[in-house]
């Protein structure tokens, strides 16, 4: 018996799945920031915690639980409310819930957890209501409760916090969640049925998900229907130092009465199996099931249910879908062996594949007709041995492996916690699975596998602030919407956005089994079930666009500018895909990155002379499965007009920048003119950096752009006239950075600390809250942290934020960061061209007070 250490298990795992596992891109190929497209919400002031969602189709409602309300709103459009109904604590509960410890404000309340059809006219309501989990009915015409409170024991968890599943099966209740007050008891449970409270049945169990399998409707052997449940427990069955975590389905019969002397008023039909999902390749495990989503059919053994998973060890951030089949998992229980546990020497208990004779009925199987022919016709009729011997196996030794024997979709920097899927039939006749799995931060992927590769088709963020998505919905009808719930309110949002791809090539490339080109109106499209049929609509989900026209790539629009030969121009590109690869040209000639020229986050970066005038054009190129699509995006035609002029003497070189339509020229801000200590900051796809800069020349200049280093000689060299009268200029300034620098020392040394902290804070303007996505922004925080401390001398050009470059005043600390190195730099940009590939949310823009939160720290 050797007990493994897992720490060296671990550690090794992790690095071996850095190295192998990214070899698949998985990157969204379009993001859709919040507001980009338009969603339908609902949310009530004063309401919070909307986690549990019931759709009627027939009806036509949605109906919301959430902290001790309920609502009722239309389908088609969640905004429009019905009916609501509160249903609140009573004083003297919350007080006796707070009496045993328990936060009076926000645990001591009422919130909703399950809701279900009971009948044709009223829900069955259950909320832990102050840690005393209460149940009762809903009349859906006059939407009041019943007042007919039951015990939700066992239903609904005490605690709000925890996770629960439960099930309405044929006017019953299934159900998965604690039984006690401290949570120590948990269950599966109908009415008076149970499971065992021993470890072997249920180990710290977190549910996730329940359903009915209907599998006596087309049963040969006159089988019962099934109830499945998905959680994660602690493994008993592999020994490590930490407790191991393992994702299980098990499943209990319906037509299960319970033992008559063994087993009395507990499932005889409970048995469990592991579920694997795993990295072949890497063998990184996923060990942590989030959610699940049976794709049912007709024939139950067509069967497929996708299951999100994490990994136990949640500080790296990867998840993965696996697929199963349904089938695979009833041979299991059908036909698998099962696992024994055996005690060894010490009393140590270990869990091994139990090979001996099995009794007959077979242990944990429904009652079947060959049951029926050994004349047990239900459970209570089941001899001892077979009971004694399934209350002692509960678990199977065979898992369940995934379809293909790996994940469909593994993802990194995201942990996926929800998950629909919808069966999709395309413009070729064919059925694809696709797949909307939402995460802890508010986003929603929309994913699809064909043959083995994984497409993420769209990212779209959900909730404005990244909040976790609780509840996923899908409507089956004909116009499909998802609904998602979570803490702030609930969005309704369509399965897809073809309209929102404006070429043919984005459309096609999109390879979204929902939209199709329409080459007559030039319009990308729904597919409806009429298309499918005939239609000239083109889509084409292998990848292959070879059908879009030559007109279509070429349709990027044409924009003008007429601009002086001075500072800077950013011509700015955005690609739909973020598979794409961008190239400009000039004059139809390629440029590449040279000292002239920069490629920033796609945009392009020059310092403009008089011969600068021409055509530039952003073109894209995207590669699917070996071929090569090109599109050019935009087109820019430039005219310099006017001699060139010779820069600087003012503190800031002045530049342009064009986006979209307008160009906007911005020359030094009040801020900068505050101090020559300027921190200028370049964030871009979780990438940047923050210098001060100041020369030592007579005239100092501080440069607010990138391109300066790039291109320095142009902008910092001050005209010998300029010079001139900068010599008076020169030694007021010496002066003053002098001063400035006491003053600073002196603040750092916190000498003069609440005048310093009101002058900083007064200095730096509120921006976004800073979010990173990569790991690299994090380490260059590190990294400035380190730079910041030690360096403290030289002068050196700056790199600058490519949004707006804003500028921001220093702290004052009277060390003055700086770059030394432009290795540094070059190192930066190269990571953050990795980052194109490796960090997804391009879009994230961290703002400067992220750095003067961290300089701050450092004051
Ligand atoms: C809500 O739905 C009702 C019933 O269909 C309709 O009469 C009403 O105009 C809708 N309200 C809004 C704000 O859309
Ligand atoms: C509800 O169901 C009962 C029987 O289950 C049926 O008699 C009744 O007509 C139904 N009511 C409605 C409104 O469908
Ligand atoms: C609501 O309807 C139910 C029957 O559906 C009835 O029992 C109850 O009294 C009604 N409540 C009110 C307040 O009208
Ligand atoms: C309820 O929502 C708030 C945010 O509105 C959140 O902080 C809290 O954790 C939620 N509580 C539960 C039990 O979901
Ligand atoms: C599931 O398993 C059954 C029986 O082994 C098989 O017929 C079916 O094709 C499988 N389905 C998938 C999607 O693999
Ligand atoms: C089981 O059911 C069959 C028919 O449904 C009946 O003939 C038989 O007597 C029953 N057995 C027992 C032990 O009740
Ligand atoms: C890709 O799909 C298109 C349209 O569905 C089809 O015409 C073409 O033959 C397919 N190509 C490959 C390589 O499968």
């Amino acid at each position: 018996m050797i007990r493994l250490n897992m720490t060296p298990v671990i550690l090794y795992m992790v690095l071996h799945l850095l190295q192998t596992a990214w070899s698949g891109p998985a990157i969204p190929r379009v993001v859709w920031e919040y507001g980009e497209v338009s969603l339908v919400k609902f949310s009530e002031t004063g309401v919070s915690n909307y986690s549990t969602l019931l759709l009627n189709e027939d009806r036509g409602v949605l109906y919301i639980g959430a902290q001790e309300a309920i609502f009722a709103v239309k389908m088609t459009d969640i905004s429009n409310k019905t009916s609501e109904v509160y249903w609140k604590v009573t004083e003297r509960k919350q007080k006796a819930c707070a009496a045993k410890g328990k936060s009076r404000e926000t645990e001591c309340l009422n919130y909703i957890r399950i809701l279900h059809e009971f009948n044709n006219e009223s829900l069955y309501v259950c909320g832990t209501y102050a840690f005393q989990p209460t149940c009762d009915y809903l009349s859906i015409k006059n939407f009041t409760l019943q007042g007919r409170q039951e015990e939700g024991k066992g239903k609904c968890p005490f605690d709000p916090a925890q996770r629960y599943t439960s099930v309405m099966v044929d006017g019953e209740l299934y159900s998965g969640t604690v039984y006690n007050f401290l949570g120590s008891e948990t269950v599966i449970l109908r009415s008076h049925l149970r499971t065992e409270y021993a470890i072997p049945w249920l180990n710290e169990p977190s549910f996730v998900y329940s359903d009915v399998i209907r599998e006596s409707e087309s049963s040969l052997d006159g089988g019962d229907d099934k109830v499945y449940f998905f959680f994660t427990e602690v493994s008993v069955e592999y020994e490590f130092n930490s407790e191991l975590l393992v994702p299980r389905v098990a499943r209990v019969c319906k037509g299960d009465l319970g033992g008559s002397r063994i087993l009395q008023k507990r499932w005889t039909s409970f048995l469990k199996a592991k579920l694997i999902c795993t990295l072949p390749e890497s063998n990184f495990v996923f060990n942590v099931i989030q959610d699940v989503f049976i794709l049912k059919t007709p024939n139950w053994k067509e069967t497929v249910f996708y299951g999100v998973f994490t990994s136990q060890w949640s500080n790296l951030e990867v998840s993965a879908v696996c697929a199963f089949n349904m089938s695979k998992v009833e041979d299991v229980f059908s036909k698998g062996k099962y696992m024994q546990s055996a005690t060894f020497e010490y009393s140590h208990v270990k869990w091994v594949r139990y090979n001996g004779q099995v009794p007959t009925p077979r242990p944990g199987s429904c009652i079947n007709n060959e049951a029926r022919t050994l004349n047990v016709n239900n459970s209570l009729m089941l001899p001892d041995k077979t009971l004694q011997f399934v209350k002692d196996h509960p678990l199977m030794a065979d898992p369940v492996k995934p379809i293909g024997n790996r994940p469909t979709l593994v993802k990194k920097n995201a942990n996926y916690i929800q998950i629909v899927v919808d069966r999709v039939r395309a413009l070729d006749k064919k059925l694809y699975d696709v797949m909307f799995v939402g995460t802890d931060k508010g986003l929603l992927h929309k994913a699809t596998n064909y043959g083995n590769e994984m497409h993420i088709i769209e990212e779209l963020q959900i909730f404005p602030d990244s909040e976790p998505v609780l509840t996923l919905l899908l409507s089956k009808g004909d116009k499909k919407n998802l609904y998602a719930g979570s803490h702030s309110g609930v969005v309704q949002v369509p399965v897809a956005f073809c309209e929102k791809y404006r070429t043919c090539m984005d459309c096609i490339l999109a390879r979204d089994p929902y939209c199709a080109w329409n080459p007559q109106n030039k319009i990308c499209t729904w597919i409806t079930k009429e298309d499918t049929h005939e239609s000239n609509l083109v889509q084409s989900l292998n990848g292959t666009a070879a059908a879009c026209r030559a007109e279509d790539v070429e349709s990027a629009s044409t924009e003008e500018y007429k601009v002086k030969p001075e500072g800077f121009q950013e011509l700015k590109c955005l690609p739909m895909s973020r598979l794409a690869k961008v190239t400009w040209k000039l004059n139809n000639k390629a440029l590449s990155e040279n000292s002239k020229y920069r490629v920033v986050q796609n945009n392009l970066l020059f310092s403009v002379t008089e011969e600068d005038s021409g055509t530039y054009d952003c073109w894209t190129v995207e590669t699917v499965k070996g071929r090569q699509y090109e599109q050019l995006v935009k087109r820019y035609s430039l005219i310099v007009e006017g001699p060139t002029k010779v820069l600087t003497t003012s503190p800031t070189a002045p530049f342009t920048k064009m986006e979209g339509n307008s160009a906007t020229t911005q020359t030094s801000t009040d801020k900068e003119r505050r101090s020559p200590h300027t921190v200028t900051s370049q964030i871009q796809t979780g990438v940047f950096t923050s210098t001060v800069s100041y020369t030592s020349t007579p005239t100092f200049t501080i440069s607010t752009s990138l391109i300066s280093r790039v291109d320095a000689e142009g902008v910092s060299e001050p005209s010998t006239a300029e010079r001139n009268d900068g010599v008076l200029l020169t030694l007021f300034v010496v002066i003053m950075l002098l001063f400035l620098m006491l003053v600073s020392y002196n603040c750092y040394m916190k000498y003069l600390p609440s005048p310093c902290l009101k002058l900083r804070m007064y200095i730096v303007s509120d921006g976004k809250k800073p979010e990173f996505d990569s790991d690299v922004s994090e380490e260059l925080v590190k990294q400035q942290a380190v730079k910041m401390n030690s360096d403290n001398k030289g002068s050196e050009q700056i790199a600058a934020g490519d949004r707006g470059y804003e500028t921001e005043s220093d702290c004052g600390n009277g060390k003055i960061p700086n770059t030394e190195k432009p290795q540094e730099l070059k190192q930066i940009e190269e990571n953050h061209s990795i980052g194109s590939i490796d960090i997804e949310k391009d879009a994230d823009i961290p703002d400067i007070k992220f750095i003067d939160e961290e300089a701050q720290s450092l004051c």
